[in-house]
């Protein structure tokens, strides 16, 4: 470990050097203007894995790029750990809101303030890095060792999952290792030994061929916006409780042997001081964590219709949209539940709106192994660098490709991570701190050692 450490001190420049390489790029994966970028990240992300010692290739998707790399000096009878992560990342705006450029990374106060400094670029690069320090440490790699670097995370992993049928070969592993996932607290690591699924979609409804003066056709026409608002305000009832039929026949409850493995934290005046959360929104009478980890969940994550923009315009719109995504946990099923919400969305619009709804993705949750060799080197690690028991615990966020890695035959799963809440991802001014990136280096060379 000693000599891992020097490695990393010694090179923190350079680390840093290469991390904001990666951290340039912009690599929006749902802004069509950032094609080239994305595949100018991939490729560097290829050349980067060849240097630490990998044979490594770009994988054409019907999306974005894969970065694929493979070490087998370990032999065919070690076990071999694939590593998942994405190079994609979310949207930057509002733009206005970044102290400085989000794709020039600054330090401030020892924090890397870019897009994708956390999520998932700084949480990928490290687990390279460490990768890269046994090469150069000319420590044998005691296992094989397989990276699978996507582009399309964030918006659901659809080219991933077209090319698996494919790449059954080249994903073949005993374990599969997430570095995108958090710490319990900055002292207290965790590992992440689930996280829930996700449908998202897009309604929209129609009130009229095109928009109308609201003057003139007001008390004629029903306002899209109306029928909009009306119609989302049925999805909860008082309690909290999500009104779409059959949306929780397939959740159970949680077991006493969950409540024993997990770390359940957070309390509601903990979310009020630090992110300034007074209104709660799950349902009424469970607890927070549950709610987070064990309960499903419908958000309305957009609105649009009419004029929002400076001034006012007197309009009735023609059209009204929302943007919707539903939490899942195990074992609900993604389909069945976008079939759910999208004939309720039909069946109770105001009468005369054309209803259109489109389903964007749909992933079920996942979860690790009861008994897992990798969980087991993982928390190890994590109590070997930074001197403390490790948590298990579930996220409430989605990594959409994980379960149809189960499903090929991945079955020991862990997530990892050195992420905190207060790090704001997807939101303006995402930062990470070099000093936990460092011990995320240590922490996935610990992991390997222990896996031999
Ligand atoms: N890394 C996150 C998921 C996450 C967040 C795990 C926080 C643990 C803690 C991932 O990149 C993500 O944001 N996923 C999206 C997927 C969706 C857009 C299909 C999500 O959960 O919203
Ligand atoms: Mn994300
Ligand atoms: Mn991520």
């Amino acid at each position: 470990m000693h000599s891992f450490e020097q490695w990393v001190e010694r090179n923190q420049e350079r680390i840093q050097r290469d991390y904001f390489t990666f951290l340039r790029f912009k690599t929006i994966g749902t802004d069509p203007a950032c094609r080239s970028e994305m595949t100018a990240c991939a490729s560097w992300l290829q050349r980067y894995l060849q240097t630490a010692g990998f044979s490594s290739r770009l994988i054409e998707t019907s999306g974005h790029p894969l970065v694929w790399a493979e070490h087998n000096q370990a032999g065919p009878d070690a076990p071999t750990l694939c590593i998942y992560g994405h190079y994609d990342v979310q949207p930057v705006d509002p733009l206005e809101l970044w102290l400085s450029d989000p794709f020039e990374p600054e330090v401030r106060n020892g924090q890397v303030y870019a897009r994708g400094a956390l999520d998932d670029k700084g949480q990928i690069f490290y687990a390279i890095l460490a990768a890269l320090a046994f090469q150069e440490l000319q420590e044998k790699l005691p296992i094989n060792i397989k990276f699978c670097i996507e582009g399309e995370e964030e918006s659901g992993s659809q080219g991933l999952s077209d090319a698996l049928p494919k790449l059954r070969a080249f994903l073949k592993a005993d374990y599969l290792l997430v570095p995108d996932f958090d710490l319990l607290s900055p002292d207290e690591p965790a590992i992440s030994l689930g996280a829930r699924g996700i449908v998202t979609m897009e309604v929209t409804l129609t009130g009229s061929k095109g928009d109308l003066h609201s003057g003139c056709y007001g008390g004629i026409a029903y306002n899209p916006n109306r029928a909009l608002a009306e119609l989302l305000s049925q999805l909860w009832d008082e309690k909290g409780r999500v009104q779409v039929p059959g949306f929780y026949d397939d959740v159970g409850a949680i077991s006493e042997k969950e409540k024993k493995l997990y770390s359940f934290r957070g309390s509601e005046e903990e979310y009020a001081k630090q992110y300034g959360i007074r209104a709660l929104g799950g349902e009424k009478g469970v607890s927070l964590m549950e709610a987070n980890w064990f309960r499903p969940t419908l958000e309305i994550n957009g609105m649009a219709g009419g004029y929002s923009g400076p001034g006012f315009k007197t309009v009735i719109p023609a059209q009204a949209m929302a943007k919707l995504s539903c939490r899942l946990v195990p074992p609900q099923n993604p389909k069945k539940i976008a079939e759910q919400v999208g004939s309720f969305l039909t069946s109770r619009a105001a009468a005369g709106m054309d209803v259109n709804y489109r389903v964007l993705s749909a992933e079920p949750a996942f979860r690790g192994q009861a008994a897992s060799r990798l969980a087991d080197a993982v928390a190890g690690a994590y109590t070997d660098v930074m001197q403390r028991p490790c948590h298990r615990i579930l996220s409430g966020g989605s990594i959409p490709i994980i379960a149809q890695f189960q499903e090929m035959g991945l079955q020991d799963v862990v997530g990892m991570g050195y992420g905190l809440p207060g790090d704001q991802i997807h939101a303006p001014n995402e930062h990470f701190d070099m000093n936990r990136l460092s011990k995320g280096i240590l922490t996935v060379a610990r992991t390997i050692q222990r896996l031999r």
